[in-house]
């Protein structure tokens, strides 16, 4: 932490605290007892507690990662026990081929795509890396990415780059940069002859920009090149429909926004790039019981699809519209505190996601600010990462969040960095 005007005495004595054991950490300390939650998107109707939320945590930090309803926990462990009354059946020739379908078949109606277009995996990064296999690159390709990417659906990228001689191409999407034209400008400046794909995240974990990806897969066409998709923070957040976005490849997250178990992910294929892109694990079927993928974790990917089928019974657009309107709402209430800066786009804009980042004066450092924050207010949200090269902090609103969490959340900053 360094000194300075915000680096006040309160905020030191509560990280002080915790250093010391005294607060949090290493126990869930700060939590008395574990209640219930209703969805505030559907508090009229039901009056049930939904999720397992500690009492009194304000959770804004789905983008990390995202909570379970009771439902999907239940869906699993009943699975779970099933499976384990015979524990043969996990490993297949039991059923477990089939069931595991399930999933595949719900996710694919999600996203938009056949059945024949959509594989099971453990992550973002899991999907990404095995596209980034399945492209099989040479010495001297090119990939383009941009300056915004997520260590998840980067690190495929460079091991190519470092192992196999491919070239990675930057492209810089600054802070402030809301404007869909001016992006596209910057991504085909930096196409050359070599490029065989780009690989761009859906939602910017570092701003919450959401790219337009529609454009830029209808660029990559243009030019015969890839396009892959990091999906971690779209799927379950916005509407994402694979076919609309025109993109071959996408990956996401079943533990974040689809509020699944976690080790549980998709990845979209288009039938036009199987066989260009062709992942090991899934190169004799899409099945996820297959040579090449090996046992899974059938109940959480079980407990998957019930998770999805929640989102679907409410509506992904009504989702949307919650979240982003949570997350405006929030804009509203930060815009004026003078000691930050907001850098995700502002209310009405169209490249806005459920996701807002700001950045907090140099003197504070973000990881000890986010800490104290849920030390001392129980409120979950989180420093962005360091390689964004800003000193950011980031809000996540879905669809178990409040306008009183929000307010609640902008009122603790106002108060922290007064
Ligand atoms: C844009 C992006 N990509 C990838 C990941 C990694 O996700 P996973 O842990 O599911 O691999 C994250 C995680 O925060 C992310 O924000």
């Amino acid at each position: 932490m360094k000194s300075g005007k915000y680096n006040r005495r309160k905020f030191l004595s509560t990280a002080a605290a915790s250093a010391a054991g005294g607060v949090f950490v290493n126990s869930t300390a700060p939590f008395s007892a574990v209640q219930g939650r209703t969805n505030s998107l559907l508090s009229s109707s039901e009056n049930k507690s939904e999720y397992l939320f500690a009492e009194n945590l304000t959770y804004l930090n789905t983008g990390t990662i995202g909570p379970c309803r009771r439902e999907t926990v239940r869906e699993s462990m009943k699975m779970w026990e099933e499976l384990e009354s015979f524990p043969v059946k996990s490993y297949g020739g039991w059923g477990a081929e089939s069931l595991a379908e399930k999933t595949r078949t719900v996710a694919a109606r999600f996203l938009g795509c056949d059945l024949s277009e959509m594989l099971i995996t453990s992550s973002t990064t899991n999907g990404m890396n095995a596209v980034a296999q399945g492209v099989r690159l040479k010495a001297g390709d090119r990939i383009l990415i941009t300056d915004q990417e997520h260590g998840g659906g980067l690190s495929c990228w460079k091991y190519y780059a470092k192992y196999y001689g491919a070239v990675i191409d930057t492209v810089a999407v600054p802070n402030g940069e809301n404007d869909a034209g001016a992006v596209l400008d910057r991504i085909k400046k930096a196409f050359t002859e070599k490029t065989r794909l780009i690989s761009v995240s859906h939602v910017f974990s570092s701003n919450g920009l959401r790219m337009p990806i529609a454009e830029i897969s209808a660029l990559a066409r243009s030019k015969g090149i890839l396009c892959i998709v990091d999906g971690a923070q779209a799927a379950g957040a916005i509407k994402v429909n694979v076919k609309e976005l025109g993109c071959h490849a996408y990956a996401t997250s079943g533990h974040k926004w689809l509020m699944g178990p976690k080790g549980t992910g998709l990845l979209y294929l288009s039938k036009d790039a199987q066989d260009v892109i062709r992942p090991m694990q899934f190169d004799e079927s899409y099945n996820t019981y297959n040579n090449g993928n090996g046992v899974v974790n059938l109940a959480c990917i079980l407990g998957l699809a019930k998770a999805i089928e929640y989102l679907e019974s409410v509506g992904i657009s009504k989702v949307e519209e919650h979240n982003l309107s949570l997350r405006n709402r929030l804009y509203e209430k930060l815009k004026d505190i003078k000691s930050i800066k907001i850098v995700s786009p502002q209310p009405g804009q169209p490249l806005v996601s459920p996701m807002l980042a700001c950045v907090l004066p140099d003197e504070v450092d973000r990881v000890a600010f986010v800490k104290m924050l849920f030390e001392k207010h129980k409120l979950s949200i989180r420093a962005t990462h360091k390689e964004f090269g800003f000193n950011g902090i980031r809000f996540c609103t879905h669809i178990f969040n409040t306008g009183k969490e929000v307010d609640f959340a902008a009122g603790v900053l106002r108060k922290e960095l007064a």
